[in-house]
């Protein structure tokens, strides 16, 4: 057996015998590195014949594939054994008591939505819910919407189909409809949830939440509305005086229509409610259209009633003074631990909302 041969056994052995991560580094050193093993033999084929240099230098290159071959399989072997190490010293016994406590925080998302679900079920709302993705007929057509509105534009609406017949829903009105068709009047209801429109800036988000209301009765009047709905204001900002405004608008699903505005203000980069020039829409209301009562079962003849969409968010950024929309969506931990709540404070009707 000749040197060369002896040495390379020699180093398959050192391999082979060790688990040491820095033991492999060093032998790779010996081998590989510019003073190595391999570059001193290469050194040596200049003083060989024409055939010793083509038997040796084949020779040396097998070695070579073999070795790195071997390193191949090591170096995964020890990290995957050094990784296994590291789990086992981090596990953590959850059954331990814990010593310092962190406690989580609500979102404002989650709190406005316990806060507004509270007031509305004082008098006498009860809540729904509706799924994101919902049917063109639900979100469009038997909310009494035109097949050219430019709501149903790909622009504005997130369809799921080529046929643009499965839709992410783009408001909460689509509940409306599956809790008409579903039960008989009197209907009193509230929806929360997320609603999805392709738009993004300071007050736009691509999901966001809405909060429907739905009333229907016998001889429910647009009175009833704006009593509720100065009711729910008042209530949820937790204040006697706000700056409010009801603006004649358009929605095809009700008649007449309406849009509500609240006052506010931005002093040192936060929002001030109440007062300022400012206006920021916060929901559209309206008297439910004949034609949807129809397509909902419903006779226009005998119940009326109203509904409205609320802008959640939109009312959390007002109420707490966040002033870009799109933070509510970054996960950002350190934001939830200025902006939320602590879990245990429940807003009640009986000891207050977020007080
Ligand atoms: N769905 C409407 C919107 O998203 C809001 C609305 C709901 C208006 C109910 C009137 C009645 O803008």
């Amino acid at each position: 057996m000749s040197d060369f041969e002896k040495k390379i056994i020699e180093f398959k052995s050192r391999l082979n015998s060790t688990q040491d991560s820095n033991e492999i580094e060093l032998i790779r050193t010996d081998i590989f590195s510019k003073n190595g093993f391999l570059n001193s033999q290469f050194k040596k084929l200049g003083s060989l014949s024409e055939d010793e240099k083509k038997t040796f230098a084949s020779n040396i290159n097998k070695a070579k594939q073999e070795l790195l071959e071997i390193f191949r399989v090591k170096a995964s072997e020890v990290s995957d054994r050094d990784l296994y190490e590291k789990i086992k010293k981090e596990k953590v016994d959850v059954t331990l008591p814990e010593k310092e406590f962190k406690i989580g925080k609500i979102h404002p998302v989650s709190q406005v939505i316990d806060e507004i679900s509270c007031i509305f079920s004082e008098i006498g709302f009860s809540v729904e819910e509706g799924p994101d993705v919902e049917n063109d007929y639900n979100n469009f057509t038997a909310l009494n919407t035109p097949e050219d509105h430019p709501a149903k534009d790909m622009h504005d609406t997130f369809y799921l189909d080529e046929n643009m017949k499965t839709l992410l829903r783009t408001h909460t009105s689509p509940v409306q409809v599956r809790t008409m068709l579903k039960g008989k009047p009197p209907f009193k209801i509230i929806a929360p949830g997320r609603t999805y429109r392709s738009d993004s800036d300071q007050t736009h988000t691509p999901m966001f939440h809405q909060l429907e209301g739905l009333h229907i009765d016998k001889n429910i009047n647009m009175g009833h509305l704006k009593g509720c709905l100065n009711y729910f204001i008042k209530e949820f900002f937790e204040v006697d005086k706000i700056k409010m405004r009801f603006r004649p608008s358009h929605f095809p699903f009700t008649e007449p229509s309406a849009e509500v505005d609240i006052g506010y203000r931005i002093e040192k980069n936060k929002i001030i409610i109440g007062e300022g020039d400012k206006w920021l829409e916060v929901l559209g209301c309206g008297m439910v259209h004949p034609n949807v009562l129809k397509n909902c079962k419903v006779d226009p003849k005998n119940y009326q009633g109203f509904a409205f969409g609320i802008g959640i968010d939109r009312l959390a950024m007002l109420k707490y003074g966040i002033n870009d929309l799109r933070s509510f969506f970054e996960c950002d931990y350190r934001w939830l631990n200025y902006y939320g709540f602590d879990p245990l404070d429940v807003p009640t009707n009986y000891r207050g909302l977020s007080k």
